[in-house]
Order: C-alpha cells, then sequence, then structure tokens
C-alpha cells in the first residue's frame, strides 16, 4: 500500500468482532490471564505496553518502513529514552541549529554523565563528516530541514559517515513526516518525530515516536527504559494520534502546497531579507531536499525580516497578523508564527530578525493577504 491509502484505512482496519472501521480505545491499564494463567492477548500492563498504543505503533511502523515504532509521552521523552542508551565515554556528534530543547538536553546529560559532545555547521559542506571523524562517534544527531532555518542535511551522507565510524545514525524527522522522508530507506538507524507536530496535526496531544531499522542492543534497552520510566503515549493520545495520521498525506500537501506560494510571493518582498524554505530553488541545498523530500517541502519556512538587527519589526509583525497566531509549535492545520529568538531566550544563536512561520491549511489568499498588511 501506498502511504496515504494505508493511512486513510488505517492500516486496512476491520474489527472481526464487530465490524466496525475505526480503531477502537482501550483504556484498560491491566490484561487478564486464562485458566492455565497465560495473557489472554498481547498485553499485560498499560506501563509497558496497550492495544490502542500498539495499533498506532503498528501503523506508524508501516509508514516508516520500520522493524518496529515505539511511541511516547512527548517528543522529548523520546529523546529522554534514546539518551539513555548512552554513557559516560560515549561521543554524540549534532547540528550546531537544532531543535533548542533537544540540543539544552544533551548539552546537560553530556555534563552529568561524562558524554563527549561535538557540534557542526549543516551549512558547510565536509564538516558533518569532519565532526564524525575527529573522534570515535557513538551517534550522529541530524534533523531535517533543521529547525528554525531550515538547512537540509543530506540523510543519505549521513549514514555513509555514521556506518564508517560505527556509529548510530539518528534522524530527527519531525518536519519531514514519513509521507515525504523515509528516514530509515534513506540510511538512518533510528527516526525520531514529536508527534505532537505533523503526525498529528491538530494541536491537541504532545506525544513522541521513534522507530528502528533493526531490532538490535540499543532497540531493547530503549523498550525496556520506555517500560520503567513509563513514558508511554496515553491510549486516548494515541488513539487521537491514529485519526491524525488517517489525513497526515492530505494536511502535509495542503500545507506544503500553502508554504511554496508564500515562499515565492514574499522572497522577493521589499521587507524581507531573506525566505529560508527548502521549496525554493534558491535554496543551497534544493537538489538534496528534492531527492529526500519526495511528497513535498512541507509547511515551515522562516522570513529574516530586513533592516531590523534587533528584532523589533519581526515582533512587531508577529503580533499584527490576524490569520497567524503568535504560538509556539508547528505542524498544525492552523498557521502559527514565533519569534525564536525571544522563546530561545539570551543563549539563542537564532538571527533575532527571523521570523518563524507554521503554515496551515487554510486558504492561502487569506494567508497572503494578511502577510501584505503585516509587512507593510
Ligand atoms: C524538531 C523537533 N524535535 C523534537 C521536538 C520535541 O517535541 P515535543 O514538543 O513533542 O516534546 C520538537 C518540538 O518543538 C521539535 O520541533
Amino acid at each position: 500500500m501506498k502511504p496515504d491509502t494505508l493511512l486513510a484505512r488505517a492500516n486496512d482496519f476491520l474489527d472481526e468482532r464487530t465490524g466496525a472501521v475505526v480503531p477502537p480505545l482501550h483504556t484498560s491499564t491491566t490484561f487478564g490471564r486464562t485458566a492455565d494463567y497465560e495473557l489472554i492477548g498481547d498485553h499485560e500492563y498499560a506501563r509497558d505496553s496497550a492495544p490502542t498504543v500498539s495499533g498506532a505503533e503498528t501503523l506508524v511502523a508501516a509508514l516508516e518502513d520500520a522493524a518496529e515504532a515505539l511511541l511516547f509521552s512527548s517528543g522529548m521523552s523520546a529523546v529522554t529514552v534514546l539518551l539513555e542508551t548512552l554513557g559516560t565515554g560515549d561521543r554524540l556528534v549534532a547540528p550546531t541549529v537544532m531543535y533548542h530543547g533537544a540540543q539544552d538536553w544533551f548539552r546537560r546529560l553530556a555534563d552529568r554523565r561524562g558524554i563527549e559532545l561535538a557540534f557542526f555547521d549543516a551549512t558547510v559542506d565536509g564538516a558533518l563528516e569532519a565532526a564524525v571523524a575527529a573522534g570515535p562517534t557513538t551517534m550522529l544527531w541530524i534533523e531535517s530541514p533543521v529547525n528554525p532555518t531550515w538547512d537540509v542535511i543530506d540523510i543519505g551522507a549521513a549514514a555513509t559517515a555514521a556506518r564508517a565510524a560505527g556509529a548510530t545514525l539518528v534522524v530527527d524527522s519531525t518536519v519531514a513526516p514519513p509521507v515525504t522522508t523515509r528516514a530509515l530507506s534513506l540510511g538512518a538507524d533510528i527516526v525520531l518525530h514529536s508527534a505532537t507536530k505533523y503526525l498529528n496535526g491538530h494541536s491537541d496531544l504532545t506525544g513522541g515516536v521513534l522507530a528502528t531499522r533493526e531490532l538490535d542492543e540499543r532497540w531493547e534497552e530503549i523498550r525496556l527504559v520506555r517500560k520503567s520510566t513509563g513514558t508511554i503515549l496515553a491510549p486516548f493520545d494515541a488513539w487521537l494520534l491514529i485519526r491524525g495520521l488517517r489525513t497526515l498525506g492530505l494536511r502535509f500537501e495542503r500545507a506544503s502546497a500553502n508554504a511554496a506560494a508564500i515562499a515565492e510571493r514574499f522572497c522577493d518582498h521589499p521587507a524581507v531579507e531573506a525566505c529560508l524554505y527548502p521549496g525554493l530553488p534558491t535554496h543551497p541545498r534544493h537538489d538534496v531536499a528534492r531527492r529526500q523530500m519526495r511528497a513535498g517541502f512541507g509547511g515551515m519556512l522562516s522570513l529574516l525580516i530586513a533592516n531590523d538587527p534587533e528584532g523589533e519589526r519581526a515582533r512587531c509583525i508577529a503580533t499584527s497578523l490576524c490569520h497567524f497566531t503568535p504560538a509556539t509549535s508547528l505542524g498544525g492545520v492552523e498557521s502559527l508564527v514565533e519569534h525564536r529568538a525571544t522563546v530561545e531566550g539570551p543563549h539563542s544563536v537564532v538571527p533575532k530578525n527571523l521570523l518563524r512561520f507554521s503554515i496551515g491549511i487554510e486558504a492561502v489568499e487569506d494567508l497572503i493577504e494578511d502577510l501584505e498588511r503585516a509587512l507593510a
């Protein structure tokens, strides 16, 4: 099945007992046994696994072409559990610009646990390879497109570098969901998503995904840590996630088309210094984006506001828009705008004149008109 069919049909779900075409919500935390004391089904206790969660995991694994997928209570809990597999003396390599919440967590953990941390500039050719080769690398962490500058990292090239070093390649593909990028097929060992974003798409749950190419030792540890810490996604959120996933293809297509139209319209606007969007032919890695984002470049773009070194105009624009809510997060049906430097605080490396837009599925004419007015 193609991804859109898989999703719309919720992995060909049909309840054999009732004929229901929609997966049920099971809220039970515990699961019964037979007279022989065998478990009746596949589940024992909901901190480890539960039917609705497993249903969502099977769907995500099929979508990612993964050996297995696990769901977590947030993207950051997926990040945290994955980092639990690193110990003293391990070396983690990551981009200088990436989702700041994960990077802040890397730094804290590296300090406390004696993990060596090395960063590379994703905009410089060869920097990733040099950083990986500079020491015995345990894990290479990439994000593509990179939040919030939307640089594109070549996943195939990163996989080659990781393999040569014997490192695990982790791809945070939150911004490029599997309808457009299948990171495992491009060579990643583990793909991560904040399911809070595109996968669910309705800004009404927090969730995270890890999906693996192989059921290896690291994956066994990830399973164990999730079970022991209870960071599994709640059943109702898994049910909402299945419902959200069923329209992922359509939502992503519309958000991508809207963002592409906005990027084209505003890239040469006099109030805009630059438009950062992988779908623009002028984007420095547009060719890589074309190769690894098969069904569109997504709804995320940033505008650098002209003549605005302190970001005052950018903040004013953010709060003058009518159809873009000034709020954090991304990947929902509604358009959002955010002044990242303010949100990230004094240590942010994000330019002060950068406004990040998460383009939703509204009528693009309304969004363009609103932006025209606010920029004017
Ligand atoms: C690229 C990326 N990865 C991970 C996360 C963390 O996800 P969550 O907010 O669901 O914990 C985010 C959140 O914004 C993100 O943008």
